[in-house]
């Protein structure tokens, strides 16, 4: 299938240029006559190929490629070259393709951005750069953005501080926009803030891409990440910015100073929430119980778990439970123990979760103080849902809930083979990163992965679509139980509490509704509401198929 570009042919690059615009570019596809127009006869090998012909070409290479980091770099070097190739192929092999473009093999490709780099893309701010910031962001040749993702590289997946070559994180991110939700690729704009590293092997490595110098911090820093979020407001006001992989001592505040005033948003604390949400409403589907019944304990009061926290708290007052009793039902473990009234020096966003408790040095110790109904792993500790962890939770509860989110799969709590195992095939799990299906006493479970992809591309189609001025967690609630509501039967018989990804597009177009209906409701929308607002939603998505130019 085609569609006619509304762009004039006169208008197009020609020839050589055109070839290089991975916007534009259809390779072998141009047909005779735009290779006439165009000024590309000769310039490509004569049979004209279909999109399709040419996504078998791809699928050849791409298996044939040793490792996943090769995967990836093919498939990136795709991307540079031909945008809507690239999307027909992921969009067709979306469950074989997200494990490469995101996690976890993109952060092989953070911790190695120096070494693989061929070609820039995104834009790269510098701490040197500052005070000139807005001509900068001029640069980008594309003049309708819509979507910016935006890291300082500090916290990358579980891995910490990739420096600069946390860009690959915004890319790849970006790159999930447009093949869940059809976000248009000229309207996506990657940033990485380099503002330094700690990272001492970065420092050292004579092919490090970014400033060699440590982090800038504290006012200085806030001045530089203001001077970047008022230029593109300024510049792209009808963009959404999505804060990503920031460390936790500026995630939150930045959130807090920003959310009010641009139209933002941080994937981490807010997007994993939704996600994670999603998972306990679909666990409570087998279980049979409610939301308000439940005591969470996580390991890990990040910002995955304290964004987590929040929202099922006020996921709990929808319940009739108070701010407090809900606050009551989920308890925190991080590097020191227990989060309780006793500790001092604890950090702001731990504050609302420090219960009157009695103290636990260890995970083990609070598990068996707290007795929850569900774990919830945001630690980055690799095996700390051991096989105790598991069978006291399997004690305690008819089906345990057990999600491991911790990222890349390295760092997950625990496997899918060894909750389902420990818990003799009792435990609803998920994981962050994907697992395979495994088998146990027979039966075949299909592990479901807490994939924030399941959220922030329909958050962002909304947002897109209706316009809105803020992002707001009211967005992300209705996000959470549009996602919960698309479970199927089938999906919850085989374990898994996330529907199929292969499903994601008309996951996306769903959420993507049900956040633009939210922002109508609080006047946060700027377009006006359309009859069919589904079907409005629907017909922003863009999709991956080549346009007519002559
Ligand atoms: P963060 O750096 O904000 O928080 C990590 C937390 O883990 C901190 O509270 C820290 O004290 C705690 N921690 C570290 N070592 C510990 C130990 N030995 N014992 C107990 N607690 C310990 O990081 P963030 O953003 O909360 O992410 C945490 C993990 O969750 C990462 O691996 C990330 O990739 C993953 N994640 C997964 C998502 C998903 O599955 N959808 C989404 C977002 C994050």
């Amino acid at each position: 299938m085609t569609t006619t570009t509304s762009k004039a042919t006169a208008a197009l690059p020609r020839g050589e240029e055109l070839l290089h615009d991975p916007l534009l570019n259809k390779g072998t596809a141009f047909t005779p006559a735009e290779r006439r127009a165009l000024g590309l006869s000769g310039l490509l090998p004569p049979h004209v190929h279909r999109l399709d012909e040419q996504v078998a070409r791809v699928m050849d290479n791409y298996r044939n490629k040793q490792t996943d980091l090769e995967r990836y770099i093919h498939l990136v070097s795709l991307q540079d070259r031909n945008e809507t190739l690239f999307y027909r192929v992921v969009v067709d092999h979306i469950e074989e393709m997200m494990p490469i473009i995101y996690t976890p093999t993109v952060g092989q490709a953070c911790q190695q951005w120096g070494h693989l780099f061929r070609r820039p893309r995104g834009l790269y701010v510098s701490w040197e750069d500052r005070g000139n910031v807005e001509s900068l962001l001029r640069n980008w040749p594309h003049a309708d953005v819509r979507v910016i993702v935006v890291t300082d590289g500090e916290r990358i997946l579980g891995l910490g501080d990739q420096g600069v070559g946390g860009m690959g994180i915004p890319v790849g991110k970006l790159s999930l926009y447009t093949a869940c939700a059809g976000i248009d690729p000229a309207h996506t704009l990657p940033v990485m803030l380099d503002v330094g590293t700690e990272n001492e092997g970065y420092l050292r490595d004579p092919l490090y891409m970014g400033l060699r110098q440590k982090r800038i911090r504290g006012a200085p820093y806030d001045a530089f990440v203001a001077e970047f979020i008022e230029a593109a407001a300024r510049i792209f006001p009808e963009a959404i910015i999505q804060f990503e992989d920031f460390g936790n001592q500026n995630a939150f505040r930045l959130l807090e100073q920003w959310r009010e005033r641009v139209c933002t948003f941080n994937d981490d604390i807010q997007g994993t929430a939704a996600v994670a949400l999603a998972g306990i409403y679909s666990a409570l589907r087998l279980t049979g119980k409610k939301l308000r019944e439940q005591r969470i304990l996580f390991l890990g009061a990040g910002e995955a778990g304290i964004g987590i926290g929040d929202l099922i708290v006020s996921a709990m007052m929808d319940e009739g439970a108070t701010c407090e009793e809900a606050r009551q039902q989920c308890f925190f473990v991080d590097s020191h123990g227990l989060v309780s009234k006793s500790r001092t020096g604890l950090a702001e966003h731990k504050l609302r979760f420090a219960h009157d408790v009695p103290p636990a040095t260890d995970f083990h110790a609070a598990l068996e103080a707290i007795r929850p109904t569900a774990i919830v792993g945001v630690s980055t500790v690799p095996r700390s849902f051991d096989q105790r962890v598991i069978e006291a939770m399997s004690r305690w509860n008819e089906r345990p809930i057990v999600f491991a989110l911790s990222n890349p799969t390295s760092k997950s709590e625990c496997t899918a083979e060894d909750a389902y195992r420990w818990s003799e095939g009792r435990a609803i799990y998920a994981s962050g990163s994907p697992f395979p299906p495994c088998q146990l006493n027979g039966k075949t479970f299909v592990p479901g992965q807490g994939n924030n992809s399941y959220i922030f591309p329909g958050v962002g189609l909304g947002v897109v679509a209706c316009r809105a001025r803020l992002v707001t967690d009211r967005m992300f609630a209705a996000a959470a139980r549009t996602l919960a509501s698309l479970v199927l039967p089938s999906d919850l018989e085989m374990g898994r509490i996330y529907p199929s990804l292969t499903r994601i597009r008309e996951v996306s177009a769903h959420i993507g509704t049900a956040v633009a209906e939210v922002a109508y409701k609080d006047g946060l929308a700027r377009a006006p509401r359309p009859a069919d607002l589904a079907a409005a939603v629907r017909n922003t998505m863009w999709d991956p198929v080549y346009r007519t130019y002559a």
